[in-house]
């Protein structure tokens, strides 16, 4: 079964609070969420395996030690999801960036695929799928099965607040996958918004509405 992790850092569930404020304008919203997404990758990192190489100190040569080459992929989901690219990218600045868009079909309500461009390595790569809202995992499972059907393997899920019906669809729908959170909330409501959740991440980011 997928691991779900929920962030308790200090700075992150600070940074949360005013990402949450109705009061928070679109500039200071981007600039949290591109600040959290940064703390959240940092934990999301830790995992990574280092590999022992020797450096020429001013003093003596060290072993010391670097990242063992492992190939990252950040996947937004489009279109809330760019909101937290340059913050992931901050720490991993040589990830190769993919994107998946999709669409809710307005009779069957299922979410269709109409963009996705991922690295061409997409085999050999660990990928994170990053969207700020886990409502109800219909994006979330689908992004998943768009980047599976063309061969990753390897990838973990990142969004800044979770309802627990999200959280149950994507362990249900892939258990091999990971699942990063900020804040886990309490539930739904009739209209598919998270409670008390933050309203529109798109809208929120991009000043739209
Ligand atoms: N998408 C959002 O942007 N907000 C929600 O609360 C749920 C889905």
């Amino acid at each position: 079964m997928a691991k779900v992790f929920v962030f308790d850092h200090p700075l992150i569930q600070h940074k949360l609070t005013f990402i949450r404020d109705k009061n928070t304008g679109t500039k200071e919203f981007r600039e949290l969420v591109d600040e959290v997404a940064t703390l959240m990758m940092f934990e999301i990192t830790r995992d990574l395996s280092l590999e022992e190489v020797e450096v020429e100190t001013p003093v003596s040569t060290a072993k010391a030690k670097v990242i063992a080459g492992k190939k990252l992929g950040i996947v937004p989901i489009l279109r809330a999801g760019i909101g937290m690219v340059d913050g992931a990218l901050n720490l991993i600045p040589t990830a190769k960036v993919g994107h998946v868009g999709l669409y809710r079909d307005p009779e069957t309500l299922q979410p269709v695929e109409y963009y996705v461009k991922l690295p061409s390595d997409v085999k050999e790569r660990e990928f994170i799928v990053v969207d700020p809202m886990l409502a109800t995992g219909g994006s979330a499972v689908a992004a998943i099965d768009s980047l599976k059907t063309r061969g990753a393997k390897n990838i973990k899920f990142m969004c800044l607040i979770a309802a627990p019906e999200g959280v149950e669809a994507v362990q249900k729908a892939h258990p091999d996958v990971d699942i990063y959170i900020a804040g886990l909330d309490e539930k739904l409501n009739e209209h598919g918004y998270i409670v008390p959740g933050l309203g529109d991440a798109g809208d929120r980011l991009f000043g739209t509405k």
